[in-house]
């Protein structure tokens, strides 16, 4: 089958490898029908992640057709269309039994990193009855490529960590897909406003059309003082970090309420100043949080009923022959104006 291999550092290519077998009773084996590129699969390449080790298939979301189960198998059958979750869970674990399935002591986020990925013809999947979901018959199953992560992740570490609440303030720094998706399950909880920051004005046009009330560009360095004006100098009560750098971490520091928010999504590679100095006495939480994707069946009902729109974020398709050509456009977004590229096994 045809496959997009890790080779370390800024290396990787497509090739031929073995259509994976059945492992373990509990596996299962899926036919990719579509996948996607994350921002986290470019931080495997510039060699960021080191728990993925040069010869992995990389990848961590899709959707798939079941192709054969392992006798431990009962949730599903050959032949169903299955949404794959970025988070592979045993479900019997301390951590899955408190819906901690990031933290999963079998599992967790192995997919395209400890174990061979999604971008892909066909996956091996650990714990399939507890780590794919079964996709309803009337639902677009490309919009579900989405559901793998980045809407779990921006709904979960952001909206949910973030106690978005109706009549309240939000801002959003970092309007790449995680933004962006954290932007539209916002919306859920009606808050007054979202205030979009990012430096990108392609990306904040996108959110301005996505429902964001106001967009900061902060590339001249003002947007401190751009938000604090559109909040009479209070800031907001939530503050979501979807960036992972210290200056937006910082940013949010800044901007967030007494009494707010800072939830943080970002994955940061470098240590981040905590300002105690100010914050000790603001009555603020942080939160933070590798995504659980406890919610996917809520969103998977989202969609149905189409209360949610998740091709919103779609921008270029591939086929699995051009993923290399799919890298490209995705890594320079900027020129590009790539948000969620989707690849057709
Ligand atoms: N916590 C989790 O479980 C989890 C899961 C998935 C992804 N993530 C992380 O979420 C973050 C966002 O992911 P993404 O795919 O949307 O990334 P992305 O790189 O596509 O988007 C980041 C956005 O931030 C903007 N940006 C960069 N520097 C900025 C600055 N100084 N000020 C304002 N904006 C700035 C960029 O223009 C871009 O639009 C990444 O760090 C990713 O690794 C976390
Ligand atoms: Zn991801
Ligand atoms: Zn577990």
């Amino acid at each position: 089958m045809k496959a997009l291999v890790y080779h370390g550092p800024g290396k990787k290519s497509l090739e031929d490898r073995p259509i994976p077998t059945i492992s373990a009773p509990t596996d299962a084996i899926v036919k990719i029908i579509k996948t996607t590129i994350c921002g986290t699969d470019l931080h495997i390449l510039k060699g960021d992640t080191p728990t993925c080790k040069p010869g992995t298939i990389l990848g961590h979301e899709g959707v798939g057709i079941i192709d054969k189960i392992g006798s431990g198998v009962s949730a599903f059958q050959v032949g169903d269309h299955v949404l794959i979750s970025c988070v592979t869970a045993d479900g019997k674990c301390e951590y899955c039994r408190k819906g901690m399935f990031s933290h999963c002591l079998n599992g967790g986020w192995i997919l395209g990193n400890t174990i061979d990925g999604t971008q892909a013809e066909y996956v091996r999947i650990p714990f399939a009855d507890t780590s794919l979901y079964k996709i309803p018959a009337d639902v677009d199953e490309e919009a579900l490529v989405l559901l793998s992560d980045i809407f779990p992740t921006g709904y979960e570490c952001g909206v949910l960590n973030g106690k978005v609440q109706p009549g309240n303030s939000v801002a959003i720094v970092g309007a790449g897909p995680i933004g962006l998706a954290t932007l539209l399950t916002a919306q859920f909880y009606s808050p007054a406003a979202i205030i979009m920051i990012d430096m990108d004005d392609n990306r904040l046009q996108v959110a301005k059309r996505l429902g964001a009330t106001a967009t900061i560009n902060s590339s001249d360095g003002n947007a401190v003082k751009k938000l604090m004006a559109m909040t009479n100098g209070r800031g907001v009560d939530t503050a979501i970090e979807a960036v992972g750098i210290p200056a937006t971490f910082n940013l949010c520091e800044e901007i967030v309420a007494p009494g707010g928010t800072i939830a943080n999504i970002g994955v940061h590679g470098t240590k981040v100043d905590l300002h105690l100095e100010r914050l000790w006495s603001h009555n603020i939480s942080i939160t933070t949080r590798l995504v659980d994707t406890f919610n996917t069946p809520m969103l998977l009902k989202s969609v149905q009923a189409k209360k949610l729109d998740p091709t919103l974020l779609i921008s270029h398709h591939f086929k699995l022959d051009d993923i290399l050509e799919a890298y490209e456009t995705f890594g320079q977004a900027a020129k590009t104006k790539a948000l969620k590229v989707i690849i057709e096994a």
